[in-house]
């Protein structure tokens, strides 16, 4: 079996490692795995490096991600998941997988969950047999969510309700997914508790011994577009084991 994992970011490079960890117990042949990205030659806007990056591929991963959080997303995800599937039937992938967001369509105001619920719509209608892993927040998303709205005096955040998770327990779920079989459908995946965002900041920076206050800001910063709890995920979700205190602890 070979796996292609596209991204080398923070998840595709953990990724790489734990599916070539993994690789004996996949199959008495053991595995290989392919780890690619636009610093390896493989631009996934112009389709350049792709097909030899997908040949023998049996599955592919894509854990690319956008530069930009705003409009010109749409058009990454639009083009780079098309390039990523028609590249994907020439060399006869039979598994595309690839990660959203809990909630992603539930948040229209904002371009790059549009973009993302875009993806998401291009792999369902391609031509290859897919599986979307949905996780929630990572916990290394936290610390720079919060600088975007904050000051020497104050760290302003809107008490949206998230149930962040580590990424390395992304990366373990998407693992399974990978060298399991297609999905045809959706994989919530989420941490083990519930906070609201502010209090998610007080935690963090109690962690960092940082004395600023938090202070609850409704319309401050990404989050405040994002109405009720839809980046929760419902019953049916995997919840993943590592606690965000013990991981800011850690
Ligand atoms: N942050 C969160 O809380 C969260 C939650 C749920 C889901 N997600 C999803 O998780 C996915 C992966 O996130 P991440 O944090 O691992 O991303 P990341 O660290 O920013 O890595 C993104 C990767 O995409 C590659 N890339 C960008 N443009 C490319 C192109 N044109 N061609 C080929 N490769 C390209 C980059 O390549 P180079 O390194 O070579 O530049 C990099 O390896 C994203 O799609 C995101 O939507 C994130």
């Amino acid at each position: 079996m070979k796996i292609t994992v596209i991204g080398t970011g923070l998840i595709g490079s953990q990724l790489a490692t734990e599916l070539t960890a993994r690789g004996h117990e996949v199959t008495a042949r053991g595995h290989e795995v392919t780890a690619a990205s636009l610093s390896s030659g493989v631009d996934l806007l112009a389709g350049t490096g792709l097909d030899e990056a997908l040949a023998g591929a049996d599955t592919v991963v894509n854990v690319t991600n956008s530069p930009t959080f705003d409009e010109q997303s749409i058009e990454f995800f639009r083009t780079t998941v098309s390039n990523l599937l028609a590249a994907g039937e020439r060399a006869g992938v039979r598994h595309q997988v690839a990660l959203s967001i809990v909630g992603v369509d539930q948040v229209a105001e904002l371009d790059y969950y549009r973009a993302k619920t875009l993806q998401e719509e291009l792999l369902r209608g391609g031509p290859t047999p897919y599986s979307i892993v949905r996780a929630t927040q990572f916990f290394e998303f936290m610390e720079p969510t919060m600088s975007w709205t904050s000051d020497e005096t104050a760290v302003r955040l809107p008490a949206t309700p998230l149930r962040p998770i580590a990424s390395a327990d992304v990366v373990d779920a998407l693992a399974d997914v990978a060298t399991g079989a297609p999905l045809g459908g959706i994989l919530d995946i989420a941490g083990p508790d519930e906070f609201t965002l502010d209090e998610i900041g007080r935690m963090t920076l109690a962690a960092r011994g940082d004395r600023r206050p938090v202070v609850v800001d409704d319309r401050a910063g990404l989050f405040a577009a994002v109405r009720g709890d839809v980046l929760t995920p419902g019953p049916g979700a995997r919840l993943a084991p590592t606690r965000y205190r013990d991981w800011l602890n850690g």
